[in-house]
């Protein structure tokens, strides 16, 4: 994840991202004295609900603030910074678990090839991401407002992976894992913070988008999204983002 990140308002504005990431705890299932890995554990609190299973789990993440927040909100637990393109631990891991990172992580053949060395043989790989079209509203209505306030946009200003599931699954298997679940579905998530929301949200996890953009202009560019988003993404005084979840189950034979 990003380094800038603010791990508070990620905990408070953002606790929807670990809220919904329950659901992939039961999937992963953790047993205990399982050794798991938690990659991508932004401030710890998936981490500890697998801790709390009996498992013994380690939480990596590539932001140090994020990091320093979980050790805060988790004394009792291990976490460390480092790079999921390019981790290595002594000893393997039983489970790999991961919940909204990956799509932060755009060398996922890296990601893919440090998950399988940390997995012991038969050990599992459980993780949930943006699959393909994830946010493809709010991506468009950035695009559009900020060229129409005269700016540019690169291809390079896409902070994100968003694969297919085919594409994902076809990855993971030329690394040798046997993908036993698989699947790409809408998950539309509510934002906290009513109409405050949309803006929260990007300029929490927008901000790549708006690089080419004066700071005093965010402001107008984001009403200019809201705008656009507003007829389809706000309703029942919050705003909605379409979210598109791809949920993979993979074995290391
Ligand atoms: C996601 O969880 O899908 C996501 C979060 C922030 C930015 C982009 C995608």
């Amino acid at each position: 994840m990003d380094s800038t990140w603010n791990p508070t308002r990620y905990d408070t504005e953002e606790s929807f991202v670990w809220k919904y990431g329950a659901d992939v705890v039961e999937i992963l299932a953790p047993r205990r004295g399982e050794r798991i890995l938690d990659l991508g554990c932004g401030t710890g609190h998936l981490t500890a609900q697998i801790a709390a299973a009996g498992a013994i789990v380690i939480g990596i993440d590539n932001s140090p603030d994020m990091i320093e927040q979980a050790r805060h909100n988790y004394p009792q637990l291990r976490f460390e910074v480092a790079d999921a393109a390019g981790f290595h631990f002594e000893t393997a891991f039983d489970a790999v678990f991961s919940n909204a990172a990956l799509h932060w992580m755009k060398q996922p053949r890296q990601v893919a090839a440090c998950v399988y060395a940390a997995l012991r043989s038969g050990g599992r790989f459980v993780a949930e991401f943006g699959g393909k079209d994830n946010i493809k509203a709010i991506t468009a209505a950035l695009n559009q407002a900020i060229r129409a306030a005269g700016y540019p946009i690169e291809p390079d200003f896409n902070p994100w992976y968003f694969p297919a599931l085919g594409e994902y699954a076809a990855l993971l298997e030329e690394q040798g894992f046997m993908v036993t679940d698989a699947a790409l579905f809408d998950r539309p998530t509510r934002l906290d913070k009513g109409e405050q929301g949309l803006q929260n949200w990007i300029e929490m996890f927008g901000g790549e988008f708006l690089k080419s953009v004066p700071a005093d202009q965010h402001l107008s560019v984001i009403r200019d999204v809201e705008d656009q988003l507003r007829p389809d993404q706000y309703h029942h005084a919050a705003w909605w983002v379409d979210y598109k979840r791809l949920r993979i189950v993979a074995c290391k034979e």
